[in-house]
C-alpha cells in the first residue's frame, strides 16, 4: 500500500484541529449534545497556531482600536475586494459595532470571524460567513493580510486553519468567491487545497459595483480521505 506522506502544513493543520478541538470541548461542556444553532461560540483562547506562529483570535471589543489601525492601513488594498466602505466605517465607533455584530453571529451560529495574529500583532482577518445548516453545511470564507505582512504565508496559514476551524464545527463546505485578478489569493486558496469550480458572472457588488467571481471550494473529503 503506498502511503502518501502529509505536507508539513497539513500536519500542522491537523495539531491545529485538535487543539481547537479539545479546548472547545473542555469549555463548552455539553457540546455533543447541543444542535448546531444552538451551539456558543463565545470569545475562545488563541485557539490554532502553526509552525509560522500564526495565531487565530476572537476579537474582543478591546481589539476596537487595533482593528481599526488594520482597517485605516489598509484602505486602499483591500478596498476592492469588499463592499463600498462609507467614511464612518473608519472610526472606532464603526468598528466596537462591528465586533457587537460578531459577537452576535457568533452566538447565534451566523459566522465565526477572527483576528489573524502574528507575535502577537493583529496582522489580518479571516472569517467564515454566512453558516448555512441543513444539507448545505457550507460557510462563505473571506480573509484579508497587511499588505506589510503580505507573502510571508500568512494569508495561506490563515486560511488553513480557518477551515480546520469549520470542520471542527462540524461544516462540511467552505467556499469563497475571488475575483479573476486576484493571483495572491487565488493562490492562497490553491495552497490551501481548495479547487475552481466556476465562473459567476455579476455575482458582488465590490467597491460599488457589480464584479464577476470565480468561486472556489473545499469539502471535508478534500482533506479527510
Ligand atoms: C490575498 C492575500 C490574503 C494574500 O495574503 P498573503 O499573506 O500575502 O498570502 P501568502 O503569503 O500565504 O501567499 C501569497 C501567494 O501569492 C503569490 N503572489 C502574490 N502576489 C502575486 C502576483 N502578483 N502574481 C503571482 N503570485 C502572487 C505569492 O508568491 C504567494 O505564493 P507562493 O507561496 O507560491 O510564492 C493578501 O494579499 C490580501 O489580503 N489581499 C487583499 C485582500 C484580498 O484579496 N482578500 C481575499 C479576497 S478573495
Amino acid at each position: 500500500m503506498l502511503i502518501e506522506p502529509l505536507a508539513p502544513a497539513r500536519i500542522d493543520a491537523a495539531v491545529a484541529l485538535w487543539t481547537y478541538i479539545l479546548r472547545e470541548l473542555a469549555r463548552r461542556g455539553t457540546r455533543d449534545d447541543a444542535p448546531h444553532h444552538a451551539r456558543r461560540h463565545g470569545p475562545l483562547e488563541p485557539a490554532v497556531s502553526d509552525t509560522l506562529g500564526v495565531v487565530l483570535r476572537v476579537l474582543e471589543p478591546a481589539d476596537a482600536g487595533s482593528l481599526l489601525e488594520l482597517e485605516l492601513r489598509n484602505r486602499v488594498p483591500w478596498r476592492a475586494t469588499g463592499p463600498l466602505r462609507a467614511e464612518h466605517w473608519f472610526t472606532l465607533q464603526a468598528q466596537r459595532r462591528r465586533l457587537e455584530d460578531e459577537a452576535r453571529d457568533r452566538e447565534e451560529g451566523r459566522a465565526l470571524a477572527f483576528g489573524v495574529f502574528t507575535a502577537g500583532t493583529l496582522t489580518g482577518r479571516v472569517a467564515l460567513g454566512n453558516i448555512v445548516r441543513g444539507p448545505f453545511q457550507n460557510a462563505y470564507l473571506g480573509y484579508g493580510i497587511d499588505e506589510r505582512h503580505a507573502g510571508r504565508g500568512i494569508g495561506t496559514a490563515a486560511v488553513c486553519e480557518a477551515i480546520e476551524v469549520a470542520w471542527a464545527e462540524g461544516l462540511h463546505r467552505v467556499q469563497a468567491a475571488v475575483s479573476p485578478s486576484n493571483v495572491a489569493s487565488k493562490r492562497v486558496l490553491e495552497k490551501a487545497g481548495f479547487r475552481r469550480e466556476g465562473l459567476a458572472l455579476r455575482y458582488l457588488r465590490l467597491d460599488g459595483r457589480w464584479t464577476d467571481q470565480e468561486l472556489w471550494a473545499i469539502t471535508v473529503e478534500d482533506v479527510r480521505r
